[in-house]
């Protein structure tokens, strides 16, 4: 194989893949070669171009560490995340939808009982969330893993957070036989996905705002169930319709309940301080047979 030349190079690179017994790995990097030199075709890259992607990619592997995930943030602010959400959970009429995993999960949240505070000392408005958790024909999960994670009121995860020395805002919890859940948190406010690395200049050079309406996570786990990794927005947000990663569905924004100073919290309390209410409630999909 020689004397190769922009006519004949994907043909020479696929030929290549030729001898790869791995067929689904085989469609993979056909499909991306393919792609890939399409794209170079299209835009007539240059080598000064081509010279600062791989500086870009490279700034997004050098970003990245046990706490900060640049690709993961590539990928969403490219919507690639949504596009691979989507295909591999078509809504359903029944089920609550999925959205992106976003960057900011940590497994091994302390487990916290119902009615639990898991703001950790997170700034913020009081908020006092209950939701369900039921199957399609809507009968209860009971038991369910429920991980739980959320910014607090300055529009920080606790990992952004240097020497915090506990989680805040985030907590695995069960629900009850009936499906129930409670738990006490913070307000989640509107925040910018971090722009101090490369992902943050991509945005800045096509004008991008980095903005994400405010939400909380959560991910749902039961046995018989496919688990469910979704967002709840808060109603009213100003960036609903213009998500940096492209994550809102209509379904998934809940009403975030205002409430004065001294009325009845879900808890039983009357609070001194104004305080809001979540109710949400959450439909599994079977697992697949
Ligand atoms: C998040 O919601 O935590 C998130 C999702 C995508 C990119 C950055 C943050
Ligand atoms: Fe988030």
């Amino acid at each position: 194989m020689r004397n190769i030349n922009e006519h004949t190079i994907t043909q020479a690179v696929l030929q290549g893949l030729a001898g790869c017994e791995d067929t689904r790995l085989k469609q993979v990097m056909s499909a991306l070669v393919r792609h890939l030199h399409a794209f170079a075709r299209e835009v007539k890259l240059t080598e000064a171009e081509w010279e600062a992607g791989i500086r870009f990619l490279t700034a997004t592997g050098q970003k990245c560490d046990d706490k900060r995930q640049e690709f993961i943030l590539l990928s969403d602010a490219l919507g690639l995340s949504t596009l691979t959400v989507a295909q591999n959970h078509p809504v359903s009429a029944q089920a609550t939808e999925a959205t992106v995993f976003g960057p900011f999960y940590v497994a091994g949240a302390p487990q916290l009982p119902q009615g639990a505070d898991i703001s950790g000392g997170a700034a913020g408005e009081p908020l006092h969330v209950r939701a369900t958790v039921r199957g399609p024909g809507g009968e209860p999960v009971a038991h369910a893993l429920v991980n739980v994670w959320q910014a607090d009121a300055d529009g920080l995860y606790d990992v952004q957070r240097a020497g915090l020395g506990q989680p805040q805002g985030r907590a695995t919890l069960r629900t009850d036989e009936e499906g129930r859940l409670s738990f006490r948190s913070v307000l989640p406010v509107p925040y910018p996905i971090p722009t101090d690395g490369p992902v943050g200049m991509m945005l800045k050079a096509l004008k991008r705002h980095p903005w994400r309406p405010a939400h909380v996570h959560f991910m749902i786990e039961a046995p018989g169930y496919q688990t469910l990794i979704t967002h709840v927005f808060r109603n009213g947000d100003a960036y609903l319709d213009s998500d940096a990663v492209f994550g809102v569905r209509s379904s998934l924004i809940g009403d975030f309940r205002s409430h004065p100073a001294g009325s009845r919290a879900p808890d039983g309390s009357t609070p001194d301080q104004p305080f809001h209410t979540l109710d949400f409630d959450f439909v599994l999909e079977p697992a697949q047979a």
